[in-house]
């Protein structure tokens, strides 16, 4: 499989997500302007890979500037940043690799480093945000290995699969981690209306991998649940607050509350680039809103009555009582989630130290 996103020398390379199945078009991208827009139109989405995308938009965006001192490259710069910034405000990982990048920037800068010196640097820190992430993803992988069942019936939501990431995926790396530990896992596929991500991606991965995999859709999952269809919940996530509450694609609080009734373990996989310590809850957490053409048309063609109104956003929010455990890369943490994500950035910043 080609890779979600990859960068050239004069390029940041994408498969269209939204052609998919369909068609496997790649998109070329060959300014940082063109991957904004292709973030914010979601030719490519999912939190890691909205934040691989932006990094690497904006080292390309600079490595194309055509300021030949620094104080013009820093304009240049910051106002790149902006840009990326506002595509989509849910995901916090965009903003974290956005702040990277800044980190980046500003210590070459301060140590008077040369115009092509910060380009060099920012390309290196783009494709470090890139090759953690598939790192991450296999070690979550492995993690959530040790709590899938012997035997799997595993639902998942939306998409958070190699697509929505440099590779591997957070929810469906649990998947294949399960996979490869030598257990036998069936996987059902919520669709993900309204931009159906799981009947369109999340199914196109797995059966490519070989994994049986079963689409329906999400009015279905709770009788499926109800009849003994499913022993365990694997999601993603977009941003992950200090307490443990998880906004992911909307439709995830309904299969968390079902799970909770049907006594099914409900886990959320992501990085630790997902968490964001300084959003106290869950009710902190920007929910973006889009736009109603995608409730009221299916692949173009309009579905529901002129003149309803619409009311479209892409993510809800999970309260943590409903979560079993978040998987990361750094092993499983669980309630109370105040204290156990705190330790987990603590444990990274010992590591670094
Ligand atoms: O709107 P999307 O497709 O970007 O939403 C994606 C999700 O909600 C995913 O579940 C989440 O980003 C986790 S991806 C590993």
């Amino acid at each position: 499989m080609h890779p979600t996103v990859v960068r050239e020398d004069d390029a940041v390379v994408m498969i269209d997500q939204r052609k998919l199945p369909a068609a496997e078009v790649y998109v070329r991208c060959r300014t940082a302007t063109e991957v904004a827009k292709a973030i914010k139109t979601m030719v490519i989405r999912g939190a890691p890979a909205i934040g691989v995308a932006a990094a690497f938009g904006i080292a390309l965006g600079m490595r194309k500037s055509t300021a030949t001192g620094t104080q013009k490259f820093a304009a240049d710069f910051y106002r790149t940043c902006e840009m990326m910034a506002a595509t989509r405000p849910t995901a916090v990982n965009l903003f974290w690799a956005i702040e990277r990048m800044k980190r980046t920037f500003a210590e070459a800068a301060n140590a008077g480093a040369s115009v092509a010196q910060i380009q060099d640097r920012l390309d290196r820190e783009a494709m470090a945000i890139h090759d953690e992430d598939i790192a991450s993803c296999r070690a979550m992988g492995a993690w959530g290995a040790s709590v899938v069942p012997a035997e799997a019936r595993i639902l998942t939501h939306c998409n958070a699969g190699a697509l929505a990431t440099a590779g591997y995926g957070t929810a469906l790396g649990v998947v294949r981690g399960a996979v490869e530990a030598g257990k036998r896992v069936t996987v059902f596929a919520d669709e993900t209306r309204p931009f159906l991500q799981g009947a369109r991606l999340t199914a196109w991965e797995l059966v490519r991998d070989g994994i049986d995999t079963t689409v329906i859709t999400d009015n279905m999952a709770g009788s499926l649940m109800r009849q003994g269809g499913v022993n365990f919940v694997v999601v993603g996530a977009d941003r992950i607050a200090a307490n443990g509450d998880t906004a992911n694609k909307i439709g995830t609080y309904g299969v968390a509350v079902l799970a909770r009734e049907h006594n099914i373990p409900f886990y959320v996989a992501a990085p630790l680039s997902t968490i964001d310590l300084a959003t106290p809850d869950g009710s902190k957490i920007p929910i973006e809103e889009r736009n109603a053409k995608e409730v009221t048309h299916v692949a173009g063609t309009q579905l529901a009555a002129t003149g309803a109104h619409v009311w479209n956003p892409a993510f809800d929010v999970t309260p943590h009582q409903f979560i079993s455990g978040i998987i990361t890369e750094r092993g499983i943490f669980r309630a109370p989630y105040t204290e156990s994500l705190r330790a987990a950035f603590d444990v990274e910043a010992v590591a670094r130290s």
